[in-house]
């Protein structure tokens, strides 16, 4: 079951443009489309006369006109037009769903519209300071449940083997890494400092480190599906656990995971770098670093779908490297619970 009271990323915002976007979404087909002002709307993708998806259609100064018969819808999801005929029954209308534009991404709201609060987004306003976070993004499709992608961030131990060649490094150092674990009303934050420590190749081609570092990841996980990541590296004993991290080598990384289906999602992510920000080689080359690694979860979580969807849980043995992921595991759990209690109580 998804969670559905939850606002999820739709889309990047420059994906959507002239033309209608199709995306399933919590297995429920949706087309996005911008109307005459720019506004992007969210709409069932299923025309209210003879079911045609209306993203065949196009959109018109009107809305979005369906490509079989040519009804118009606006983005309330009330028909506006219908050809040779002046009278427009109530019923014609299609749902909409709850959308917002904010900070380079398009959130939909799947579940009851009148819980829908845009304030509660995630906050990422780094996608929108471009000078001093250029930032570059991508969307993978994947074909897992997007909890695996969830369960992937939260357990950095696979650093160290699944992307030993790119930003991985030292499997021991991710091991004994020092972790605190901090709970938050959204989800969970969690610091990780691997103080004295060989760099990554890639921080290496990056930033030029010519010895040891002080390196830190931080990860805030916001449920259902956002984790916010901010990562650097200092020349060792330098002061960044002591807090100076400004300046220097860092980056940050926002990952969205939006179920598209139980065993597929789509994977937002984007990286922005903290550092050379005047070069957008600089941009170009983390973008260049990241793309492969997260190719490699990709593979992995696919790998390990097809597994799951053959023999299933049982047998399954939780590490102690699991404490995080067991810990939004039952965050997600107990939204669920409160979900279903809200319907009930309907
Ligand atoms: S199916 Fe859309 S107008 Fe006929
Ligand atoms: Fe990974």
């Amino acid at each position: 079951m998804f969670i559905r009271d939850a606002w999820y990323i739709a889309a990047w915002a420059d994906e959507l443009g002239q033309k209608p976007l199709a995306r399933r979404i919590c297995n429920e087909p949706v087309v996005l489309f911008r109307d005459g002002e720019g506004r992007a709307a969210a709409l069932v993708d299923r025309c209210c006369h003879r079911a045609a998806p209306l993203s065949h259609g196009e959109v018109v100064p009107a809305g979005l006109q369906c490509g079989y018969h040519g009804l118009t819808f606006d983005s309330s999801g009330k028909c506006v037009a219908i050809p040779g005929q002046g009278n427009i029954p109530d019923s014609a209308r299609v749902r909409s769903y709850p959308l917002a534009e904010k900070n380079q991404f398009l959130w939909i709201w799947m579940g009851e519209p009148a819980r829908a609060d845009a304030s509660h987004i995630v906050d990422f306003p780094y996608h929108d300071d471009k000078a001093r976070w250029p930032n570059k993004h991508d969307c993978y499709p994947i074909k897992a449940n997007y909890m695996l992608m969830v369960d992937n961030l939260m357990d950095l131990t696979h650093l160290g083997y699944l992307h030993a060649r790119t930003v991985g490094g030292n499997p021991a150092a991710h091991v004994h890494a020092e972790m605190k674990t901090e709970h938050t009303p959204t989800g969970i934050k969690f610091t990780r400092w691997m103080r004295n420590s060989v760099p990554p190749p890639s921080y290496v081609k990056a930033a030029g480190f010519q010895g040891r570092v002080d390196r830190w990841q931080e990860f805030e996980w916001v449920a259902p599906s956002s984790i916010l990541q901010w990562t650097g590296a200092a020349d060792v004993g330098t002061g960044a656990y002591e807090g100076k991290r400004e300046g220097g080598f860092q980056f940050r990384l926002f990952h969205g995971l939006t179920p598209e289906t139980e065993t597929s999602c789509f994977y937002f992510w984007s990286c922005a770098n903290g550092y050379r920000q005047n070069e957008p080689e600089a941009t170009e080359q983390l973008y260049r670093e990241i793309a492969p690694t997260f190719v490699e979860d990709k593979e992995m979580v696919e790998a390990q779908q097809s597994r799951l969807s053959e023999l299933g849980e049982p047998g399954l043995v939780n590490i102690v490297s699991d404490t995080n992921r067991v810990v939004m595991r039952r965050f997600i759990e107990r939204l669920i619970e409160q979900e279903r209690g809200a319907l009930a109580a309907e």
